[in-house]
């Protein structure tokens, strides 16, 4: 360190002045300094205690005019600024921004205000949702622990009532291509939208054609005390399954690590952040995942989630869907097929894994219906489906 001062020769070396003043002037000199240095704090001191004791008095004007015209403390934000949800669902960021803005994560636990978890119920449609009756009725009486958003064509003005649930829940939306990455995009836009309400603590992807076959309370239950996310995630060793691996996605994607499941998922809040935050998988999944080999929709999330949180899933959907009639598509059902028998026997025919205990419950959502379902279903929900 040579900037330190030892001694008064150093000052003088340090002042550069050593042989210009003798000894004795410089004692004076130093005795100067020290009187002006100590003359200077105090000044400080006084300066800053005076203006305390007068600040009241300074300040005091300003918030007597601004009392008459609303006063100062109103203006300064709280913490509700990032608890409550977005005003409007729909906002001028670009996909880019939206998904930087909704991987904010808080760090600090346990949230500082009373938060009701909420699930986000996230329809992803081509326009109408034939079937919203149902799902009005569905969420009837449970505000506060679910919002809605919806990804429809671009082109597609939804016209529903104020008094309705799905009233302006439309998000800023983009063409998605069924079995192309747009879809992902869209699934993924989905997501950000709502991560931006800090409340939303599970994220279901559902369709114009799915319904609910428990009601809301059955539903809120299980993902509030499952241990696991329900994203469909088997390895198929069939030509749908490891047949549409491509090595080129190695290192990010090993062979044994291709998953496959159903689009129709249910994710947590981390995992949803994890979704949108990346971008070591999409890239791959991008490029070498593409119609007619592959179908990106049911392998990205799927495969990702598995190699990043393996955990974290439980395997398996809980949107029910028949493919027992063979093809390219699952069935539809009408209104002939909609019976009280047909309903119990999609609610409880299989046994399931929950927590690690076997359970009937395996299914809260079915697809598909066709819009000639709505009566059979809206006579049928409060007796066998728990709402209505
Ligand atoms: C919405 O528009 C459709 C046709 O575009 C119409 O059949 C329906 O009655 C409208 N609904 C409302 C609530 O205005
Ligand atoms: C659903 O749960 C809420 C909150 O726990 C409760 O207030 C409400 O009564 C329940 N509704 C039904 C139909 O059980
Ligand atoms: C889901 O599969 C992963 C492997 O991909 C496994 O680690 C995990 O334990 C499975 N979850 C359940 C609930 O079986
Ligand atoms: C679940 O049931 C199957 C038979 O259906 C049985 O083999 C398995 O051990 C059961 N698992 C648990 C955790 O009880």
């Amino acid at each position: 360190m040579k900037a330190r001062v030892e001694s008064v020769e150093d000052v003088k070396e340090a002042l550069g002045q050593g042989r210009v003043f003798p000894t004795g002037m410089f004692k004076v000199f130093l005795g100067f300094l020290l009187l002006v240095v100590g003359l200077s704090v105090l000044g400080m001191y006084m300066a800053r205690h005076t203006l305390a004791a007068a600040a009241p008095a300074l300040f005091r004007p300003c918030l007597g005019d601004s009392s008459t015209s609303g006063s100062a403390e109103e203006e300064l934000e709280g913490l509700e600024r990032w608890t409550r949800p977005p005003p409007r669902v729909r906002h001028a960021m670009t996909d880019e921004e939206l998904r930087w803005r909704a991987s904010f994560a808080p760090r600090v636990r346990p949230y500082p205000f009373p938060r009701v978890p909420k699930v986000a119920f996230m329809f992803l449609t081509r326009g109408p949702l034939p079937l919203a009756p149902l799902w009005e009725r569905f969420f009837r009486g449970n505000e506060g622990r679910y919002s809605i958003y919806v990804h429809a064509l671009p082109s597609y003005r939804a016209n529903f009532t104020s008094d309705s649930v799905f009233y302006q829940r439309q998000i800023v939306s983009k063409v998605a291509d069924w079995g192309q990455m747009t879809l992902c995009d869209a699934e993924r836009r989905l997501l950000a939208n709502a991560l931006l309400d800090i409340s939303n603590e599970w994220f279901v992807l559902v369709s114009e054609s799915c319904i609910p076959i428990s009601g809301f309370n059955t539903t809120y239950e299980y993902f509030q005390n499952s241990r696991q996310s329900f994203v469909m995630a088997i390895d198929d060793p069939g030509p749908y399954g490891r047949g549409r691996y491509d090595y080129n996605m190695m290192p990010e994607v090993e062979f044994v690590q291709w998953r496959k499941g159903s689009q129709w998922f249910e994710v947590d809040r981390e995992l949803a952040i994890q979704i949108i935050r990346d971008t070591r998988y999409y890239p791959k999944f991008n490029e070498f995942c593409r119609p007619h080999h592959c179908y990106v929709d049911e392998h990205y999330f799927h495969t990702m989630l598995s190699i990043e949180a393996p955990q974290s899933l439980a395997n398996r959907s809980v949107t029910w869907v028949d493919w027992s009639r063979g093809g390219a598509h699952p069935a539809t059902f009408g209104r002939g097929d909609i019976t009280e028998e047909f309903l119990r026997r999609v609610q409880t025919k299989r046994t399931c894994l929950y927590n690690n205990r076997n359970t009937t419950t395996c299914f809260l959502f079915a697809r598909k219906f066709a819009p000639s379902a709505l009566e059979p279903l809206l006579v049928l929900a409060p007796t066998v489906l728990g709402y209505g």
